[in-house]
């Protein structure tokens, strides 16, 4: 039995060897990562962005324990981390398991009666990759902790919400003011297509991820990104305040950077002020237009015009959000210039993680050697790299 490259009897025979033999029968659940095409750094501000859920993803082998203890296990782990569910915030200062236990956390304060429960994690989605290992767990531990719960019958599942749950566990045990994209992708990917989500109204429809002659080449500088690190959260207090000067600058009242447009944004420049916030805003309000117009690209099966936009959104995100570093930039550069490459940037929080790159199939194999080895060369990284498919969302599998 061999799910996503991982094999489940494997998984249940190391279960039972951490938590023993028990009527109970183990069920298993799993989540995707993901990876973001275009649309970053976008999804706090209510803007439009473009993810696909992949194949690499988190999966755990999960059982009722009959106490009211959460235990927490993985295959990479040697030791087991508990908390008890008559304190669940006690899981906040878990070593490891912080993610899940803000997510059992979240499902209480929604009022499913969460009973006591065994884990045992594995997966494939490298650490620290930009790949949203930490929402796969989340999301992993809510379809879980939900269908298992006393009162799954009336209460249910609904995805969506725990995206939302997924986040707020981020937000709550996790010190990251996370926006809600890679939960919902996580959540609600689907095979073979990619997910257009508007943040501000979590409305959302599917786009065949057609690409032809083409494939989805995932480049890992193998600098891990430090997402806990201040720099996000102090992108999100810079748009905050952009927002409230372009407001002023234009006596508005309007929620969300997202809800102004290019034109908007022109009119208010010179009043943004002479610091970062202003470069900051202008990536916002034309990102969220990239993302129009790069899928309108997709969707008409012009791809080359699709990749052109996604190398605009790399120096965007370079040059006025300064959210890349050198991995990231040299890898962008190196594979830009590289036969069969038509686009590519950074994708997820940045300061590391991975590219995404559209390369044409035939040239896969030659992209992956010649920009791994120049990469190399200029960093003194060995990086990795995945060929990527679009994969479903959060499930029980078994
Ligand atoms: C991280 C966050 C997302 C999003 C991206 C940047 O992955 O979890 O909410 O903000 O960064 O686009």
């Amino acid at each position: 039995m061999s799910e996503n490259g991982i094999n489940l009897s494997d998984l249940k025979e190391l279960f039972v060897k951490y938590y023993g033999e028990s009527d109970h029968e183990i069920r298993i659940f799993t989540a995707p990562g993901r990876v973001n095409l275009i649309g970053e750094h976008i999804d706090y501000c209510g803007g439009s962005v473009f993810p696909a859920a992949l194949t690499l993803s988190c999966t755990a082998a999960v059982r009722l324990n009959g106490t009211d203890w959460i235990r927490l296990g993985a295959d990479d782990l040697e030791d087991v981390y508990t908390f008890s569910l008559r304190d669940p915030q006690a899981g906040k200062r878990l070593k490891w398991g912080n993610y899940q236990a803000g997510v059992i956390n979240a499902l209480l304060e929604e009022g499913y009666l969460i009973r006591g429960m065994d884990f045992l994690f594995t997966g494939n989605i490298p650490f620290g990759s930009g790949l949203s290992s930490s929402a796969a767990i989340e999301l992993t531990t809510a379809v879980a902790s939900a269908t298992l719960s006393e009162n799954y019958e009336e209460k249910g599942l609904d995805l969506i919400r725990m995206a939302q749950l997924g986040q707020l566990a981020e937000h709550t045990f996790c010190g990251v003011n996370c926006g809600i994209m890679d939960q919902f992708a996580s959540a609600m990917g689907k095979r073979d297509h990619a997910i257009l989500l508007d943040c501000a109204s979590l409305n959302y429809k599917y786009v065949p991820l057609a690409l032809g002659d083409y494939t989805l080449v995932l480049a890992n500088t193998c600098k891990k990104h430090a997402l806990g690190a201040s720099e996000y959260n102090k992108r999100r207090e810079e748009v905050a305040e952009g927002l409230r000067r372009l407001n002023a600058a234009l006596g508005e009242n309007r929620a969300n950077l997202c809800d102004f447009s290019e034109a908007e944004y022109a009119a208010a420049e010179a009043r943004l002020g002479p610091d970062k916030v202003k470069d900051r805003v202008k990536h916002v309000i034309f990102e969220n237009e990239r993302v129009k117009r790069a899928v309108s690209a997709l969707e008409n099966g012009n791809l080359k015009a699709f990749g052109t936009i996604l190398c605009e959104a790399h120096a965007s995100i370079r040059d006025l959000y300064e959210v890349t570093g050198p991995e990231l930039d040299t890898m962008f550069e190196i594979a830009s210039h590289t036969d069969g490459c038509i686009g590519a940037r950074m994708t997820g929080a940045g300061f590391g993680g991975c590219t995404v790159n559209i390369v044409r199939k035939e040239s896969a194999e030659a992209f992956i050697r010649d920009v791994g080895r120049a990469y190399t060369q200029r960093t003194g990284i060995v990086p990795e790299f995945y060929l990527c498919t679009a994969g479903d969302g959060a499930r029980e599998l078994f």
